[in-house]
């Protein structure tokens, strides 16, 4: 079985896919599958074999080594951050008829959504920060926003991931260089009030047919939030299981659950909580979870008992049926 395993993408998390692609890349059992890394970066779409660059047709998705057409039979798609987590490339894929792995494209687009993920899920009765949405050009007033949602609060781009272009906010004064942060990386920015509790991390996937909470991960961050730092350069304790009491554990269980079913989900995620008081309030939900060797989703499933190898062919399977 011919697999492509695609990294890289356009936004700034393209160096974190590339770390990804090479855990799965060694996860996928070499007798099974017959891997070959493909990039689609801003330079270009190319195969890459033994350090040599091989163009990829955009017709479909073939590549042309020594005079011969080859093609893939399935993509194993790593790539955080647009066009890989978006949807865009789910929706190609989906046209040219390749099967993929994850989740579809409307999954996709929904969930790197952060207003409208929550949206959705807030009609399902899943607890979530208070907010405000801001488009780039939009008028503001910062005084308003303040009022709305207090300090300290997150100036977050709506479309991006790793934490990438956030801010934690605890003065008027602070306000618009956050602003300025969040819409370099989108041209769209959510507000959110800081939620005073505990951060969880919990997996959530279609393993062998059935959807599974792989794990719940505790972030105790060392820096103000969890932030790129805390997630990639060891500035964070992450602990898993997290210390919940059963009630707590269990109700934290059955809202991610019920948010990966009531959005139709398939593949892999993993969801960010805050528990207040027992109730964990929804913060977001990432479709691509990071597989870089300080990511947390590969950690929960070695806790778990679960090979990463049975993780990859349970999605293969998937993407074929
Ligand atoms: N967006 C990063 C890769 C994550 O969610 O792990
Ligand atoms: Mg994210």
């Amino acid at each position: 079985l011919r697999v492509a395993v695609v990294a890289g993408g356009y936004s700034d998390e393209s160096v974190v896919s590339l770390k990804s692609c090479e855990l799965i890349f060694a996860s996928l059992n070499p007798e099974k599958y017959d891997r070959t890394r493909v990039r689609i970066l801003k330079e270009g779409w190319f195969a890459e074999i033994d350090g040599e660059k091989y163009p990829i047709s955009k017709g479909d998705f073939s590549f042309e080594k020594n005079g011969e057409k080859i093609n893939f039979d399935v993509v194993f798609n790593t790539i955080h951050g647009t066009p890989g987590e978006d949807g865009y490339l789910q929706a190609y894929f989906e046209m040219i008829g390749l099967p993929y792995n994850g989740c579809p494209f409307y999954q996709s687009a929904l969930t790197f959504n952060k207003k409208d993920c929550i949206a959705v899920l807030s009609k399902y009765g899943i607890p979530h920060a208070k907010s405000i949405y801001i488009n780039k050009g939009d008028q503001y007033s910062v005084d308003y926003i303040i009022d709305e949602v207090g300090l300290p609060c997150f100036v977050k781009p709506n479309r991006s991931g790793s934490s990438l272009g956030i801010s934690k906010v605890f003065k008027k004064e602070e306000f618009e260089a956050a602003m300025t942060k969040a819409f370099h990386e989108d041209k769209e920015v959510l507000i959110e009030s800081f939620l005073d509790g505990t951060e969880v991390s919990v997996g959530v996937l279609n393993y062998k047919g059935e959807t599974t909470v792989l794990g719940i991960t505790e972030i105790v961050s060392h820096t103000e939030f969890f932030d790129y730092d805390a997630k990639y350069n060891g500035l964070s304790d992450e602990i898993t299981p997290a210390r919940l009491t059963p009630e707590v554990e269990q109700r934290v269980r059955d809202i991610a659950e019920k948010a990966y079913k009531c959005i139709n989900m398939s593949g892999f995620s993993r969801s960010e909580y805050i528990i207040v008081d027992g109730e964990p309030y929804f913060i977001e939900m990432n479709t691509l979870p990071g597989f870089s060797p300080a990511s947390i989703f590969p950690q929960q499933a070695a806790i778990a008992g679960i090979a990463l190898e049975d993780l990859m062919d349970s999605e293969i399977e998937f993407a074929l049926n």
